[in-house]
């Protein structure tokens, strides 16, 4: 350790100064910094010779090993000096008076509650299922094959971990919850499901997290008249007019067949929109029967049970009925 016996008792010394994170920080660039005494000889070593160079790594090494696990420690017990003195001098006084201007509930947390209380009325119950899924239940249980267009179509982030081998994906759609709930329950079944919902889609009308509603009927009767009644008297209930146009527009989705996307009419008035009149159309949500290889996937019999399905954008409807522009000012 001859060579190296002065970098070594200054490191001694030096260690004694040292009381805060500034301190510290010029301990670090004195030995390890680029200009520092233990980087400099680290340089040095290339100049000699192999067995030389090997011990005087050797012992090099010792002491900036040294080094680093006193700047390590020293970094920990320094912070906690720090929070410690911080929490016995910031104290929040909880008996002062709260300030006279009251919070209130976020516009996407207050349409599912409207949401919720309409289709309670309408004897759905609400599920729930993971924000987490797997690729299986997400899509391939839907009847979306794994080179099926609609898989691009949802720009997918896909997680970095399994469930019973099964890739996870952060759910696109709150569709997946019709399968979870297919699998616990028997039918009939008659639920929603709203949750977020996750693409990988970032500009002014769409964010990477979105809110959806699921809806899912399954039973031995119910018809796409019954998908339209039901649809109706929430559409006119949640925008709260009687006078509502809407439209059932042919579309595609691989797990209803047939499929519709529905349509509200609503006209301009200055910058406002007013829904139920007018001859403009508004894409709102998609619906349709449950496609008999959904029910097939989770062995329901298709030939004896029956349904329907239909999935809104929750962002869109708040949007709509609070004439709300844009939702990131909340
Ligand atoms: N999951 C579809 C979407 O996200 C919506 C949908 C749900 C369509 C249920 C039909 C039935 O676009």
């Amino acid at each position: 350790m001859d060579k190296y016996k002065d970098i070594h008792s200054s490191v001694s010394s030096k260690k004694e100064n040292v009381n805060d994170l500034e301190s510290l920080e010029s301990f670090r660039q004195e030995f390890l910094g680029k200009k520092g005494d233990i980087s400099l000889a680290m340089k040095e070593l290339g100049k000699l010779e192999p067995d030389e160079r090997k011990k005087h790594a050797e012992e090099l090494n010792i002491i900036k090993d040294s080094v680093l696990s006193f700047v390590k420690v020293k970094t920990e017990e320094i912070n906690n000096e720090i929070l410690d003195k911080q929490i016995k001098t910031e104290s929040l006084d909880v008996t002062l008076p709260v300030s006279s201007s009251s919070g209130t509930i976020h516009p996407i947390t207050q349409v599912i509650d409207e949401v919720i209380a309409i289709f309670a009325d309408l004897d759905f119950y609400v599920a729930e299922g993971p924000e987490i899924e797997t690729d299986y239940n997400n899509f391939t249980a839907l009847n979306t094959s794994e080179h099926h267009p609609a898989r691009q179509m949802h720009d997918t982030f896909y997680v970095n971990s399994e469930t019973d081998g099964m890739q996870n994906v952060m759910r696109t759609h709150t569709s997946p919850v019709q399968i979870r709930s297919m699998l616990s329950q028997e039918p009939p079944i008659r639920l929603i499901a709203p949750g977020k919902t996750f693409r990988c889609d970032n500009d002014q009308t769409h964010t990477p997290m979105f809110h959806q509603v699921e809806g899912l009927v399954i039973d031995k009767e119910s018809n796409m008249g019954h998908l339209k009644g039901c649809l109706e008297i929430f559409l006119k209930s949640f925008f709260e007019t009687d006078s509502l146009n809407m439209r059932f527009r042919p579309s595609h989705f691989p797990f209803t067949e047939p499929s519709a996307e529905v349509d509200i009419g609503y006209k301009k008035k200055g910058n406002q929109l007013i829904i139920g009149e007018g001859s403009d159309w508004l894409e709102i949500l998609g619906c349709g029967m449950v496609h008999p290889n959904v029910l097939r996937n989770i062995n329901i019999d298709p030939d004896v049970y029956q349904g329907y399905a239909f999935g809104m954008g929750i962002e869109r409807i708040a949007m709509l009925k609070y004439g709300i522009s844009d939702l990131r000012t909340y």
